[in-house]
C-alpha cells in the first residue's frame, strides 16, 4: 500500500472505527476477509427520495412515499430490529455504487462523509429513527484528508488493483 492508503487503513481500525463492523480478522467459513462480522445495524441512513419504488402504484406499493424499507425487522416480525441492515462487505466496493440499502449514497466520498458528521451537519431524517447506533459514528472528527484517505483505502479492496 501507498503511504496514503496504508494511513487510510490506520483510520479505518482506529479513529474511523470501520474495522468495529467491517472486521479485518479472516472470515471464519470463507478463510479470508470479509469486510464483515455478519451483524445487524441501522446507521440511520435518510430515505433515498430517487427509489424508484415510490412511484410503484397500488396494490404493491400502498404507502407511496412514505414506504419504509424496516430490514430486519420486517423479516423477523420484531420492532427492536426495524432499520438494520447487514454490514456488507466492502470487497470490489467501488464497483457497486450506489451505497447503502436504498442507494441514498452516490458515491464514497458521500456515505464517509456521513459516518464523519452525521450528527454535527444537517441530514434529512433517518428512514427509520428509533434503533439508530448513536454510538460508533456521526462524530469521528475526521479531517477532510483523512475522509479521503479512507476512501482510496477502500479503492484497494478492488480485484486486480495495482499501485501505480
Ligand atoms: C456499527 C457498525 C458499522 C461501522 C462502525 C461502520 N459500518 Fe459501514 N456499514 C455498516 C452497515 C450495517 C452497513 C449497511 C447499512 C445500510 O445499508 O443501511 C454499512 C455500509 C457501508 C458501506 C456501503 C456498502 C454498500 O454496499 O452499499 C460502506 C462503503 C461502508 N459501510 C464503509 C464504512 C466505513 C469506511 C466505515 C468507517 C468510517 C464504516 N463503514 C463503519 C456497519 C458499519
Amino acid at each position: 500500500l501507498s503511504e496514503q492508503e496504508m494511513e487510510g487503513l490506520d483510520l479505518f481500525k482506529e479513529k474511523g472505527l470501520c474495522a468495529e463492523c467491517h472486521i479485518l480478522e479472516n472470515d471464519e467459513r470463507a478463510g479470508r476477509v470479509l469486510f464483515t462480522d455478519h451483524t445487524y445495524d441501522n446507521l440511520g441512513i435518510p430515505s433515498n427520495p430517487d427509489n424508484p419504488f415510490f412511484r410503484v402504484p397500488a396494490p404493491y406499493n400502498t404507502a407511496g412515499r412514505d414506504t419504509m424499507d424496516l430490514g430486519l425487522g420486517a423479516f423477523l416480525h420484531d420492532s427492536t430490529e426495524f432499520g438494520k441492515f447487514r454490514v456488507p462487505t466492502l470487497r470490489n466496493i467501488t464497483l457497486t455504487a450506489p451505497y447503502g440499502h436504498n442507494g441514498y449514497f452516490k458515491t464514497l466520498e458521500e456515505i464517509v462523509h456521513f459516518y464523519n458528521v452525521r450528527d454535527v451537519e444537517e441530514y434529512p431524517a433517518p428512514e427509520y429513527a428509533e434503533t439508530v447506533n448513536r454510538d460508533e459514528l456521526g462524530n469521528l472528527g475526521l479531517t477532510p484528508e483523512e475522509e479521503a484517505a479512507i476512501v482510496l483505502f477502500m479503492y484497494t479492496l478492488t480485484d486486480g488493483y495495482q499501485i501505480d
